[in-house]
């Protein structure tokens, strides 16, 4: 059974970079003390007005599939994790499909929120390892400033918009080793957006609701659980793991996860104080970052994982 080689990654911001300063001279009653103290973040990125997750997840594919050398028409499968599509449908992995010039491959989303990505590059693995397809592009893309409520600063100063992709290949050598995901809808009330559109009328609420303090405490559990249950199944002790990319949205889960895997802060990759949280994108973005920086080398074991509205959560253990 071959493995899910990643052949190449790629990410892309957009060019509006927002400091915490600027939220303030936005308007919004915060300070810059706060949000770095209780999150890290110190900067986020804002897409222009109209600027969708298909445009901004076709800026980072290109990149990621230039770094693998490959025609985009080569790629067979093409997976984007948003929960912020441009459409109601058509998906928005078919939107990029037709931005990349592809046709024919299987393309389609998937909604996990910020385990998005985690989830996507699963499933990807299992296409692959399956001998049902040979390259995939597997993408994390979001415009969540399109679903904050501005005049709550208890969430609008905590997300970013942004994008992030890998390249996967059949490959026989290395590649992903172990993936766990889990969901429990049990929680779905503690992080949402609560509203639909109904006969051109948008019912219930538009924007992004969430109980800070009772999903902190959900993902420090289960980002720790989740850590342990992949290296299990790949064999790996926790603290042998050479990078974690946890889903960037808080410095203080980052920390505690670490701590409870045994890593040291210096073996973890953090980008959340340079876009904030960009949910699905985030673990892409983490990742792209510490590749293009050096960091990473072929060889290495990389523990992704990512916890999000559902709740889900997940991870995967790849050796670069
Ligand atoms: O993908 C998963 C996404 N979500 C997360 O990872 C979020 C997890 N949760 C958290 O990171 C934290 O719960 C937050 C950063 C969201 C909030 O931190 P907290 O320590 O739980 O703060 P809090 O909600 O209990 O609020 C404490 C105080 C309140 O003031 P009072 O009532 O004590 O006077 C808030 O009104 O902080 C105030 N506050 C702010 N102050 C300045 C809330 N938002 C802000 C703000 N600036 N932006």
């Amino acid at each position: 059974m071959p493995f899910a080689r990643i052949a190449g990654v790629g990410s892309y911001l957009p060019s509006n970079r927002v400091l915490n300063s600027d939220l303030i001279s936005r308007g919004i009653e915060t300070d810059d003390e706060w949000i770095v103290s209780r999150t890290g973040i110190r900067a986020r990125h804002l897409a222009e007005t109209g600027q969708t997750s298909s445009e901004l997840g076709f800026e980072a594919s290109k990149k990621a599939l230039e770094m693998a050398g490959f025609d985009p028409a080569s790629v067979d499968l093409i997976i984007v994790a948003t929960s912020t599509p441009d459409f109601v449908f058509p998906s928005t992995a078919c939107l990029l499909q037709h931005k990349l010039g592809n046709s024919g491959a299987t393309a389609f989303d998937v909604q996990a929120v910020c385990s998005g990505f985690l989830y996507a590059l699963t499933i990807a693995d299992k296409f692959i390892k399956s001998g049902s397809h040979k390259r995939a592009l597997v993408v994390g893309a979001e415009v969540f400033s399109r679903i904050l409520d501005w005049n709550d600063r208890a969430t609008c100063v905590l997300f970013g918009d942004g994008a992030g992709a890998v390249v996967l290949e059949a490959s026989e050598t290395s590649g992903i080793l172990a993936t766990a995901l889990h969901a429990d809808g049990a929680h779905h009330g503690i992080l949402s957006v609560p509203g639909n559109v109904c006969g051109g009328q948008i019912i219930g609420d538009p924007f992004l609701r969430m109980d800070g303090q009772a999903v902190f405490k959900f993902a420090v559990r289960v980002l720790a659980e989740v850590a342990n249950e992949c290296c299990e199944m790949a064999g790996i002790a926790p603290e042998s793991v050479d990078w974690l990319i946890p889903h960037q949205a808080n410095i203080r889960i980052i920390e505690a996860t670490a701590k409870k895997m045994g890593l040291p802060m210096d073996r973890v990759i953090v980008t959340v104080d340079q876009h904030g949280n960009t949910s699905a994108a985030s673990v892409p973005l983490a990742l792209d970052a510490a590749v293009r920086d050096g960091r990473i080398k072929r060889g290495q074991k990389i523990l992704l994982e990512g916890v999000g509205g559902g709740f889900t959560w997940g991870a995967a253990l790849i050796e670069f």
